[in-house]
């Protein structure tokens, strides 16, 4: 499989095939109906653009009382079980890892980004995450394991996959923007980010 690798993100450029794409959306879109987007705000009570929910033993969320991982959806229905294809790609992309206990389900309008943040609410950062963007291109950009410093950046396209393993694991990185209208997967445009983590 074709990858690329810049600063130890592993990307893999076109990974999922129009079809398998259209049955993820699907597969996601069943996720949804019991499991509801919603819009998570900052410890300081700021809306954040992204609208999320997620699959799997756990879910993060976001609210007055910090980021963190709750085995319900805010609703206090369980998760959905994540999607066998996205179990399948993680074992493909990384067959030593753990299972993942998290698929983060979020939802990027015309308009929505994602502020420099490191995903460090996991237990062991020995374990990669993969990330798989479906619908409108998205600039992603990639840090440091501090904040601040140089960045290079990358428009990820539907069917684009990242794994961030090494030191890839521990870097800022964002959403600066999304281009709408730039793909038809989804009727109404925007953009699905689906990232998958072991939580424990
Ligand atoms: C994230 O870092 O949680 C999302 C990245 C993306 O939307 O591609
Ligand atoms: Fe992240």
């Amino acid at each position: 499989m074709n990858v690329v690798t810049i600063r130890e993100f592993d990307i893999y450029p076109d990974c999922l095939s129009h079809d398998a794409q259209s049955n993820l959306v699907d597969a996601v879109r069943s996720c949804l109906q019991t499991a509801p987007l919603f819009q998570p705000t900052t410890p300081r009570g700021k809306a954040m653009s992204v609208r999320m929910s997620a699959a799997g033993a756990f879910g993060w969320v976001s609210d007055r009382s910090g980021y963190r991982y709750e085995p319900r959806h805010p609703s206090g229905v369980d998760w959905p079980p994540i999607p066998d294809m996205l179990l399948d790609l993680w074992h493909r992309l990384a067959p030593d890892a753990r299972d993942p206990e998290c698929c983060l389900i979020n939802w990027y309008a015309d308009g929505a980004k994602m502020g420099m943040h490191q995903d460090k609410d996991e237990a062991d950062f020995s374990q990669p995450v993969l990330s798989v963007s479906l619908g409108d291109d998205a600039l992603f950009r990639m840090g440091n394991a501090t904040r601040g410093g140089t960045t290079e950046s990358v428009w990820l396209r539907s069917g684009d996959v990242v794994v961030m393993r090494n030191s890839a694991r521990r870097a800022y990185h964002g959403i600066d923007r999304i281009k709408a209208n730039s793909s038809t997967l989804l009727r109404d445009g925007g953009r699905i980010n689906l990232t998958l983590r072991v939580v424990t």
